[in-house]
């Protein structure tokens, strides 16, 4: 019984690195020019092609494309953002970063996803902008969204951290991150791409990129990253006090070698979210839980996997789920912890004008099980028996 304790530990997350990304990370080392330059202008120029953006623009992180997005748009204090609560720290924190108040919104109980009418029922004379989250891999109502928003004058930013390579069939396939002003997208090492850490600014407005790219590096003039490059020059020019926000070309490198095996990974995701869904249902205990909603395949980017527990049958809750994972060696998390149940968010009420009940009520039950390429089929076994051996029912 005690076995599987033994077991090697099965992480929740894990990056698939292959022979190819080894050797474009040796390649810049072995270039010395390590920081931003040529990988990370061809990263760009490759990720802005794959996507269809006019501007894709690498930084290190979402978090500081989201906050440079933020700052282009003009977001500054007195201003209202709108961000769903069911999402990571970074979504709101940069509305904050502006000395603005993010205005948090519940979502809906099928996806975890905020929908175009809550967030049009935020709306006040002071809302500026939009952070639109799409959870775990799956696009909200994006295109619905950003009609709405467009008519009354609002941008979307797309909080595109989960979903990549998300494709929208409503919209004719359109990348998720490319149908607000700007997209955000997140290369984390848990992500379904990764450059260890790294960010990626997408936007056809060329305002925007403008802004962001001499933000994004000290407010000094463009290329400024060439300074010490054959042809750079010496002199630059500090426009404004901006943030120390570049990719290197290690990050870089390593996001390149991933972006040409997007396809390679979406599939493998696809295929694990396909066999924990068969396994589930034929477990005979699929009644206990609930399933991620469906949605169109091609539109899944599958970063996240997420079961619920239906506690009102069982006589065990998410604490104890979680803690007999970890004993089974089994690693898996809770996305999210709703940002309106924060210390932080609950000391500012301004920022929950509203009662958030469906996000309270299913934070409760949600369990993100591990979902990365390279898991074996003996993996997913072992999660779904693991589970078949906690969840006891109530009553039978
Ligand atoms: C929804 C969401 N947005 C933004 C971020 C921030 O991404 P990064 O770590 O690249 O700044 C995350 C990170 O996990 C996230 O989950």
């Amino acid at each position: 019984m005690k076995a599987e304790a033994s077991l090697e530990f099965l992480p929740f997350a894990r990056p698939s690195i292959t022979a190819l990304e080894r050797a474009a990370v040796l390649d810049v080392l072995d270039s010395g020019w390590l920081t931003t330059g040529p990988r990370t202008k061809e990263f760009e120029a490759r990720f802005a092609e794959t996507v269809g953006s006019r501007h894709a623009l690498a930084f290190n992180s979402a978090t500081a494309a989201l906050h440079l997005a933020l700052e282009g748009l003009g977001v500054g204090p007195g201003d209202e953002v709108i961000v769903p609560t069911w999402t990571f720290a970074a979504s709101a924190e940069v509305v904050v970063y502006r000395d603005a108040v993010p205005v948090l919104v519940d979502v809906d109980a099928a996806t975890l996803n905020a929908t175009p009418e809550t967030i049009e029922e935020a709306i006040t004379p002071r809302t500026k902008a939009v952070v639109a989250v799409h959870f775990g891999g799956r696009p909200m109502a994006i295109g619905e969204l950003v009609d709405r928003l467009d008519r009354r004058g609002i941008p979307v930013v797309e909080d595109t951290a989960h979903a990549f390579p998300s494709r929208i069939a409503e919209l004719g396939g359109r990348f998720a991150g490319t149908i607000g002003r700007a997209g955000a997208f997140s290369f984390y090492a848990t992500k379904t791409i990764t450059t260890g850490e790294g960010g990626m600014l997408v936007t056809d407005d060329d305002a925007l990129a403008d802004r962001a790219r001499l933000m994004g590096l000290h407010g000094i003039s463009r290329h400024a990253w060439n300074r010490y490059a054959a042809g750079g020059s010496w002199s630059y020019e500090i426009e404004d006090a901006g943030f120390k926000y570049n990719m290197t070309d290690l990050a870089a490198a390593l996001g390149l070698a991933q972006l040409s095996r997007a396809e390679e990974l979406l599939a493998a995701r696809r295929e694990l979210a396909a066999g924990y869904r068969r396994r589930f249902l034929g477990s005979g205990f699929d009644d206990l839980l609930d399933l991620p909603a469906d949605a169109p395949d091609e539109s899944h980017a599958w970063h996240l996997y997420v079961v619920r527990l239906r506690l009102e049958r069982l006589r065990i809750d998410r604490a104890a789920v979680m803690d007999g994972l970890q004993a089974r060696g089994i690693g898996a998390s809770v996305h999210f912890i709703p940002l309106h149940l924060h210390p932080y968010y609950r000391s500012r009420p301004e920022t929950t004008p509203r009662a958030l009940p469906i996000a309270s009520r299913e934070f409760e039950r949600v369990i993100s099980l591990p979902i990365w390429p390279g898991m074996a089929d003996v993996d997913l076994d072992r999660v779904v028996g693991a589970l078949g051996e906690l969840l006891t029912p109530a009553r039978r």
